[in-house]
């Protein structure tokens, strides 16, 4: 064997060494590594889970238990450690199934209610690691916090006067009832919310008195109206079917919606200001102070008169017969109540008595036919063309206010974070969704396998490389 072979021979073994000491850490490197991968892989999907779950939440739970799962009324808080450290299958339980003879409904699919097995566990992982802050503000820029409370006080004087109608006392405890149990859902004096139809309605008062009770008594499945037999006697059910039937003896106003202000979060007060930049502020001035074409809302007098629920009204439903234009069909109920939040910034600071930029002329400037109501005009032109009169006082505040108020884009809301929420929930069971219930075999695999193949290949690399030495000494006799 001469030199160059017995070179080339050792090249070949170094090579074999080199190979077989990157495979074995290749191999190592991969089997420690993994765990901590599939943990944060994990910890990804958990994350996922509880972000779908808080739209979930929004969309079917916050009505009853909060919004933020303090609990309303009678119904439990869902954001303490009894939950959260219960049994895991057991939360799922409850939630599939309901409770029986409770108004908690049962909300999975195979028991008549809206949600998948699937949903149903992401929800258990949000009352078991969520974070109840983040859900709230989900909740709220969903539009799904309910505008009328949980419970109400009747009008005491049209209360007296019900106690004088036939029947009085049975109708008297069904108002009281319904202000307690039912308003929240079925709204102020029975005219139905965006939650529940209106009860105050004469094709309910057609219906039979048997039917009502049965629907009170065991509720609709499927829906939010829950049996009310544990909660309620025989006897103030059939009151409340009573009211049902007679509504229309009992005056408007028994039953009245408190002013209860909308909730807001940095993320829906920024989305107000952004939707009345684009779509209000042409009108009603970039602050709200007014304009020729329509009144200030930046006052005192209209903000302490009117309550956020009759904002959200009026820009819902517009004024007919007015430029000013009905929103509801614009925008969704999430957008109307972020700017309401909006307007109710103003509260503090605004004004007693409205200066707008407004011509001479007599009469409110904004009802004047000359006004041109539909003509749109960027927030800078217009207010540029409003208050042009350079001895105007407010002319220089509103350009400095004009930076930091006309920023956004006018189609730049579009709400996407809220839109993306709303959709990503609607998915079916994502694929990976299924492995992590069913855990990899190397996720599985203890430390001390590895420690065992370690040692393994770490004997092996000695046996081959002492092997290899010996060769070196003893080179086998030349064939050749
Ligand atoms: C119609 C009103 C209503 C709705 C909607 C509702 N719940 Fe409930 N929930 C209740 C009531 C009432 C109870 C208490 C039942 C009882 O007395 O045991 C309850 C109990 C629970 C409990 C058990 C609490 C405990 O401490 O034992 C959980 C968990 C729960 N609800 C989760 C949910 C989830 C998740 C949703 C949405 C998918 C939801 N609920 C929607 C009314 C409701
Ligand atoms: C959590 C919300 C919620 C609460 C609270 C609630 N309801 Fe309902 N209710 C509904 C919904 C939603 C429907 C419509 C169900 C459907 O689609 O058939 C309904 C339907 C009804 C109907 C049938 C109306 C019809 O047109 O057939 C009656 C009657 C009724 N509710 C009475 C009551 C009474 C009385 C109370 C208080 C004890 C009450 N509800 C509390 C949500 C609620
Ligand atoms: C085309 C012009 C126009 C636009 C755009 C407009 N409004 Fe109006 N708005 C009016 C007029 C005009 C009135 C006065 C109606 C009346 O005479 O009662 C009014 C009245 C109102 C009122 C009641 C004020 C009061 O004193 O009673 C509110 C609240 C309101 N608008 C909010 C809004 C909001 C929020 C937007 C944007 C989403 C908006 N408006 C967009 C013209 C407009």
């Amino acid at each position: 064997m001469n030199t160059k072979q017995k070179i080339t021979r050792l090249i070949e073994f170094l090579f074999g060494i080199l190979a077989t000491e990157a495979i074995v850490f290749a191999i190592l490197f991969y089997a420690f590594e993994e765990p901590t991968r599939l943990v944060s892989a994990q910890n990804e999907i958990l994350q996922t889970q509880v972000d779908d779950a808080m739209t979930l939440y929004a969309e079917n739970c916050a009505v009853c238990h909060g919004l933020a799962g303090e609990g309303i009324g009678a119904t439990p808080s869902l954001d303490n450690d009894g939950l959260r450290t219960m049994d895991y299958d057991e939360l799922v339980k409850i939630i599939a199934r309901g409770r029986y003879e409770t108004a908690m409904p049962a909300w999975n699919k195979t028991d008549g209610g809206p949600l998948s097995d699937y949903q149903i566990g992401e929800l258990a992982a949000l009352i078991q690691s969520g974070d109840w802050n983040a859900t709230r503000d989900r909740v709220v820029n969903l539009g799904l916090a309910p505008l009328v409370p949980f419970e109400t006080e009747p009008d005491p004087v049209i209360f007296e006067q019900i106690g004088a109608l036939t029947d009085g006392a049975v109708l008297q405890q069904a108002v009281t009832l319904f202000a307690t149990e039912c308003v929240a859902c079925h709204g102020a004096d029975g005219l139905g919310t965006s939650l529940a139809p209106a009860l105050n309605d004469p094709l309910v008062r057609e219906k039979a008195a048997d039917e009502l009770t049965r629907i009170i008594t065991l509720g609709t499945p499927g829906t939010l109206m829950a049996g009310w037999s544990s909660t309620l006697a025989e006897e103030e059910i059939a009151a409340l079917v009573t009211l049902v039937t007679r509504w229309d003896e009992v005056p408007l106003g028994a039953i009245p919606a408190p002013d209860v202000p909308v909730p807001t979060t940095a993320e829906s007060l920024a989305l107000g200001e952004e939707l009345f930049a684009a779509n209000c502020s042409r009108c009603h001035g970039p602050e709200g102070q007014g304009t020729p074409r329509a009144p200030a809302l930046n006052v005192k007098s209209f903000l302490t008169e009117t309550s956020d629920l009759a904002i959200q009204q009026i820009v819902t439903q517009g004024v007919p017969g007015t430029a000013m234009p009905a929103w509801g069909d614009r925008m969704t109920e999430a957008d109307i109540q972020a700017i309401v939040g909006f307007i109710r910034q103003w509260e503090a600071t605004a004004p007693e008595v409205a200066t707008p930029a407004r011509g001479g002329g007599g009469g409110p400037p904004w009802l004047r036919s000359d006004a041109p109501a539909d003509v749109f005009v960027p927030p800078g032109q217009q207010t540029d063309g409003a208050a042009g009169q350079a001895a105007d006082p407010q002319a220089g505040a509103t350009d400095h206010r004009e930076g930091s108020g006309a920023g956004g884009p006018p189609d730049g809301y579009g709400g996407g974070g809220v839109a993306a929420g709303g959709e990503h929930t609607a998915g079916e069971v994502p694929p990976w969704a299924q492995e992590q219930v069913q855990p990899a075999w190397w996720e599985t695999l203890d430390q001390r396998v590895l420690v065992l193949v370690f040692s393994g290949v770490g004997v092996a690399t000695l046996l081959i490389f002492v092997g290899y030495v010996a060769l070196r000494r003893n080179p086998p006799s030349d064939g050749e």
